[in-house]
């Protein structure tokens, strides 16, 4: 990390200079004000921004070639996982770079830190005032209707002509990511029932889905994982906070209110749907950005719940860690950036992440989402899967909303993570209606999908031809129940509906075949898709069903992949089969 850290320390001491004003160009823009928010004319001049300069990385393909050479089957060098430091080296800026951008903000009197440790972020703290001046704009508050949570933006903003080639971007400026609450995120559903605690399984499974039913539907092992060593992270984010007691707690077979004082004789979701693990069962907490975990029954999320049960409750015996990510940056896009950085710089990151949240991917800039894209690459370098839901609107992207052309969810576009989509059934497992999937507007079409891709736009001819770019990287990758699956929240039992509990599901399979791997002594699985592309026997392809949204009947299921159920959902047997692994 290097000298092009110690330098940036040294240079970007602040000192007095005075400006000198050199031809400036129009960094990134919108032609207007993203629909759902008003205006509300310039910010208060003294507000303070927590600003992030995105400087330009020395070797953005060198990362990519990387990445594919290890992740690829076919590569001499599959498997062969990079260090933190052969990472960084890819993406830290050259001395060039450091040197320009150190100029321009001590001619402006700004002084900024490094946010990672390549030092390819900057962050800073500055008034509107300044920020104004620094980036030739005007920010405005903008007020998001549906929540009436404020947002200091601006459309547009410009650096000297000099920065052109040495800075990507600065946030938050044109992409509209939200600040503290859930919005953009995945919105999963949730409904209160009562769960009988022995049931039989097939009974059960037809009506809601729980460990017992993804054990019988995809072959999952109930035997414990034998390797410490190999792990699995939850994301969660600022106010989503994951409930010991309702993971171990229980004999209640019946409907409780969120208020009910006395949760805590209650005993839920192990004891209840894992009876056969250990009830002391748990995970642990990593923090980022100084994020918490209160054990406050009410604060917690049926999101960050039902992602830590059906991991520490699904990948049997795989070490579970909850990663809390507090919000001590600019917004909720950062805290996706700062996780990821963190993992990027760890010895040992746990080798499966699972993160059940997103966005359009119009809310952020082609920048942005471009420079997150490569953030997930340099991680699945590392040897990490990195799992993410769909989103619940089907075509129309996180939600049901009103939309003419398709809506894309990020980051499932990015091609360099695995997308998540959701089914419902067992006979037969089919896509549901709000599983979202399609096509970026911002990301080309990776090599490893474009056969599968090909076929299916083959097959579907010009059905929803102009509301899709169809060249472009397509999702999701791949799927899991997502329908009514049991989980415990403040002391009730409820099901949990979304993509949002297909990703954790997914991933907790992955984390298992890991466990496999590593038990003989094989890398793990990485980034996965140019695996699984190469591999479609390793799925129960899904042939039944749509997506919806956007006043249209959506994408049709079809045989091999497709925009709702991608290629398909896990059958453990077959993964062990092509991995050359006994069961
Ligand atoms: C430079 O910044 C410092 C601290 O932020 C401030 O006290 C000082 O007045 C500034 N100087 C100029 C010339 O803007
Ligand atoms: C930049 O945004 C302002 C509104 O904040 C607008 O008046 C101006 O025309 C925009 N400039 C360009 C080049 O888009
Ligand atoms: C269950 O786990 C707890 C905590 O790790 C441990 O103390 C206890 O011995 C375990 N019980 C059994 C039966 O393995
Ligand atoms: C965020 O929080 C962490 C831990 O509390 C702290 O070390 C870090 O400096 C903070 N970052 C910013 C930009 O405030
Ligand atoms: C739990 O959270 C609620 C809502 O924020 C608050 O009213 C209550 O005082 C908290 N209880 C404890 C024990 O912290
Ligand atoms: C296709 O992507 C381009 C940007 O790459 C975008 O301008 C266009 O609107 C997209 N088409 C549709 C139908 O969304
Ligand atoms: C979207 O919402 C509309 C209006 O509430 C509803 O009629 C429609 O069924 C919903 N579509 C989906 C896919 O949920
Ligand atoms: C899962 O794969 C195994 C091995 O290829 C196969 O025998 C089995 O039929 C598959 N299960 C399902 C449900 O397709």
């Amino acid at each position: 990390m290097s000298q092009f850290l110690h330098l940036l320390a040294i240079l970007l001491t602040p000192f007095i200079i005075h400006g000198v004003v050199s031809s400036s160009i129009i960094f990134e823009s919108l032609n207007s004000i993203p629909t759902g928010y008003t205006d509300n004319g310039p910010a208060p001049v003294d507000s303070v921004l927590s600003l992030r300069v995105a400087l330009v990385q020395n070797n953005v393909a060198g990362l990519h070639d990387a990445l594919y050479a290890v992740s690829d089957p076919s590569s001499n060098l599959y498997g062969q996982h990079l260090s933190s430091l052969e990472v960084e080296a890819f993406v830290a800026p050259t001395l060039d770079t450091v040197a320009a951008v150190a100029a321009w903000l001590l001619i402006n009197n700004v002084s900024a830190k490094p946010a990672t440790p390549s030092g390819d972020w900057l962050s800073l703290s500055i008034t509107v005032g300044a920020a104004n001046t620094l980036l030739a704009t005007i920010f405005h508050t903008y007020t998001q209707t549906s929540t009436g949570e404020t947002y200091i933006r601006t459309l547009n903003y410009s650096l000297p002509s000099e920065l052109q080639n040495h800075v990507e971007l600065v946030h938050p400026t044109v992409s509209f990511t939200g600040a503290t609450n859930p919005n953009g995120l995945i919105s999963p559903f949730i409904t209160s029932r009562s769960i009988p605690r022995s049931a039989t399984i097939r009974a059960e499974c037809a009506e809601y889905i729980t460990p017992a039913c993804l054990q019988a539907l995809y072959a999952i092992p109930t035997t414990l994982a034998t390797q410490p060593s190999n792990q699995i992270a939850v994301s969660g984010f600022d106010g989503r906070y994951a409930n010991l007691a309702d993971l171990h707690a229980s004999p209640s077979n019946t409907l409780h209110h969120r208020s009910k004082p006395n949760f805590n004789v209650y005993q839920l979701f192990l004891t209840t749907l894992r009876p056969d693990l250990n009830s002391s069962t748990t995970f642990t907490l990593q923090s980022v950005d100084g994020g918490i975990n209160p054990q406050n029954a009410s604060l917690a999320s049926g999101e960050a719940n039902f992602d830590t049960q059906y991991t520490v409750g699904l990948a049997s015996g795989v070490p579970t860690t909850f990663i809390a990510v507090g919000l001590n940056s600019t917004d909720i896009i950062m805290e996706f950036l700062d996780i990821i950085t963190y993992l990027v710089a760890m010895d040992q990151p746990p080798q499966v992440l699972t993160t059940s949240y997103g966005f359009n991917e119009f809310v952020l800039s082609p920048a942005l989402a471009t420079n997150l894209c490569n953030a997930y690459a340099q991680l699945g370098a590392r040897g990490v899967s990195i799992l993410f839901g769909s989103g619940d609107g089907g075509v129309a992207g996180l939600s049901n909303s009103t939309c003419t052309n398709f809506v894309p969810t990020f980051p499932s576009s990015c091609p360099f993570v695995t997308s998540v989509g959701a089914t419902t059934g067992t006979n037969p497992e089919a896509a549901t209606t709000y599983s979202s999937g399609g096509f970026s507007n911002i990301f080309t079409m990776p090599s490893y999908q474009s056969a599968a891709v090909t076929k299916y736009l083959d097959t579907i001819g010009s059905l929803n031809t102009g509301k899709f770019n169809a060249t472009s990287r397509a999702f999701p990758d791949i799927s899991a129940q997502g329908t009514n699956v049991g989980f415990a929240i403040d002391g009730a039992a409820s099901l949990f509906s979304g993509t949002s509990c297909s990703t954790p599901i997914f991933s907790s399979v992955i984390a298992l075949l890991n466990d496999r791997l590593r038990a003989v002594d094989r890398p793990p699985l990485g980034f996965l898709n140019p695996f699984l592309y190469a591999n479609p026997s390793v799925f129960n392809d899904i042939t039944h069903g749509s997506n919806l949204g956007c006043g249209s009947t959506g994408f049709p299921v079809e045989v091999g992949w497709d925009p709702v159920t991608g290629l398909g959902t896990p059958n453990f047997t077959a993964f062990l089969n092509v991995l050359g692994l006994s069961a």
